[in-house]
């Protein structure tokens, strides 16, 4: 069974002016269709990847499976469950949303510059109310900056004090904290050099086997999508125009717009991982 289900999923945007301003000017409503008809599903501990041009709606798939940003038609299931669903009660939004984690493109942007790395590790942990001893906490926190390949004596450092590669550490670290089944990842590697990506796709390879994690891998990058993807989606103007599996895709796309994408991506196989 797949474990996670998007299905027609859509957003639409108002990018209208005030009323008022309308009946001034005389302008029309617009209404953008960020995201049309989209469906997919993911199998539990596999990889479906993304991939598509800046604007072509990414981040706003990302979000909608995530829950942090309702559809305007559509649904998301998540083992079954219907997250956007109005009934859904309290305690299983929380349930859900322990479970599925993302990972953003710019670590600089998503962690706070004036919390410690211990801090900002130990944050879902106390929200979710995983651990209530300090003392088993700090010890937690030492495994997972252990498990992202950071050492434990980091705890009490900035963010700032630390590259680019090893923040998106910490974010992983912090994803990871409070265990959950599903990350998504958007252009996680984007802001890298390509030496530094190569590492910190291999971290979150690593760490998929280890806890067979469910990912949802989003980039505009196919040289990166190629080495995480199981499944890859071709998504060009908020639809989704092809799907196959990794290696049949890459090599026998039947989409002009992917057939375009392969060849103006000649470093596909570079990353090594
Ligand atoms: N909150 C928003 N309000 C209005 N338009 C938005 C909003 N978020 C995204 N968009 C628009 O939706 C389209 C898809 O954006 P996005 O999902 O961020 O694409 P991608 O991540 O693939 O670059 C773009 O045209 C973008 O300008
Ligand atoms: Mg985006």
């Amino acid at each position: 069974m797949s474990y996670v289900v998007a299905r027609e999923l859509t957003k639409y945007f108002n990018l209208s002016d005030p009323w008022v301003v309308r009946k001034i000017t005389g302008r029309k409503k617009q209404i953008l269709t960020a995201v049309d008809g989209v469906s997919f599903s993911i199998k539990k501990g596999e990889t479906y990847a993304l991939v598509g041009e800046s604007g072509s709606g990414k981040s706003t798939i990302a979000q909608m499976v995530s829950g942090l940003l309702r559809p305007s038609m559509g649904s998301v299931l998540i083992d079954g469950h219907d997250f956007h669903n109005n009934n859904i009660d309290g305690s299983s939004l929380r349930n859900m949303r322990q479970r599925i984690q993302m990972v953003f493109q710019s670590p600089y942007a998503s962690l706070n510059p004036r919390w410690k790395v211990g801090d900002i590790i130990l944050e879902p942990i106390r929200s979710f109310q995983l651990i209530a001893d300090r003392q088993e906490q700090q010890k937690r926190v030492a495994e997972l900056l252990d498990q992202v390949g950071l050492s434990p004596r980091d705890i009490n450092k900035y963010p700032h004090e630390f590259s680019g590669g090893q923040r998106q550490r910490i974010s992983i670290a912090r994803a990871l904290a409070s265990q959950p089944e599903i990350i998504i990842c958007d252009e996680p590697t984007s802001a890298l050099d390509v030496s530094v990506q190569a590492q910190v796709l291999n971290l979150l390879k690593e760490l998929q086997h280890e806890f067979l994690l469910t990912y949802l891998f989003i980039s505009h990058d196919l040289a990166v999508i190629s080495t995480m993807a199981n499944t890859i989606g071709v998504l060009k103007n908020g639809q989704l125009v092809e799907e196959a599996r990794g290696p049949v895709l890459l090599k026998n796309p039947k989409h002009d717009y992917t057939k375009m994408l392969l060849s103006s991506a000649p470093d596909i196989g570079s990353i090594k991982t």
